[in-house]
């Protein structure tokens, strides 16, 4: 949520101050009525629903797969063998040592140039795109071209290569008519998605999220260990551990669901993914 979102690391510093000053004055008491996502996660039929779309022999293909999120949610498709086949679609080849990986098919295009790589799009039933980059890595311009740009023109060729199911990592607080850069974009996305017309979109907006990150982002890391230090009722409400992103994209997915659009807030992604924990790395 911090990234990109035209806030230098001594601003969030600030934020993250008085927003502590603030909470003991503030009333967290969460609704009575049943969140979303929670009841879907306490079925107990997880398993069987699971086993029931690995018999479809279903394809999928993931974008961002060497980000912190794609590589979880890539492990975890891989273990619950859910798809008879995985695509990555990237600006590199990823070098994979474990034999779990050795099946993965890897799609290396340049994203400037993407409509002459159409055919890397074609014939996925399932999509996953957790791209993204920061404004403070590649500029107000770069952010807007890759998390924009990119995934806008991705999830074009992946509709037109006949993607029935196109699962987007947005935010919390994706609005296009945020005078916050970071919010605006996610916003137009979403809603340039859904002119695409899948038969399912499914849109995931996390808070931040929760993971040892190998890049060093100041922000980030002062959001973590801030959240990390707040009751969890408090902290669950402003961020969510990656795995119960993955958890919940993977729950949400095996679900037959007749709904065209579904909107999972961080509230339902918690309950969605609570359902079991995926393995920690
Ligand atoms: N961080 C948070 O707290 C937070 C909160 C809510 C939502 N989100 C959103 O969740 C999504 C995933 O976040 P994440 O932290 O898992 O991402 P991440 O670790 O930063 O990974 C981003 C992915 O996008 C690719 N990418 C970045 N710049 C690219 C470019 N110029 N061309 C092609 N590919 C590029 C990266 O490929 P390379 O490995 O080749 O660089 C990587 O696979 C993002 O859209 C983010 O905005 C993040």
């Amino acid at each position: 949520m911090w990234q990109g979102s035209g806030l230098g690391a001594g601003t969030a510093v600030l934020l993250l101050l008085s927003v502590a000053l603030l909470l003991p004055h503030l009333h967290l008491e969460g609704p009575e009525e049943e969140p979303p996502g929670s009841s879907m996660a306490d079925t107990g039929t997880l398993p069987k629903l699971r086993e029931d779309f690995r018999m479809q022999n279903k394809s999928v293909f993931i974008l961002g797969a060497s980000g912190e999120t794609g590589q979880v949610l890539l492990r975890e498709i891989l273990k619950e063998n859910l798809f008879s086949k995985v695509t990555l679609i990237g600006r590199r080849k990823i070098e994979f040592e474990e034999e779990a990986y050795k099946h993965v098919n890897q799609e290396v295009v340049d994203f400037e140039k993407l409509d002459e790589y159409s055919s890397a799009f074609q014939g996925h039933d399932v999509g996953f795109c957790c791209l993204g980059t920061t404004r403070s890595k590649a500029g107000a311009d770069g952010f807007v071209r890759v998390d924009r740009d990119y995934v806008l023109k991705s999830a074009e060729l992946a509709k037109a290569g006949g993607c029935k199911h196109f699962n987007l990592l947005s935010s919390k607080g994706a609005d296009k008519a945020s005078s916050f850069l970071y919010l605006q974009v996610k916003g137009e996305v979403e809603a340039k998605v859904e002119e695409f017309n899948f038969d399912r979109y499914t849109i995931f907006r996390p808070a931040v999220l929760l993971c040892n990150r190998k890049e060093s982002r100041p922000a980030e890391w002062l959001a973590r260990k801030f959240f990390s230090s707040l009751p969890t009722s408090w902290s669950k409400d402003h961020s969510v551990p990656i795995t119960t992103v993955v958890r919940a994209m993977l729950n949400n997915l095996v679900m037959p669901s007749d709904k065209k659009m579904e909107l999972l807030d961080n509230q339902a992604i918690h309950n969605l993914g609570k359902a079991e924990d995926v393995d920690k790395p």
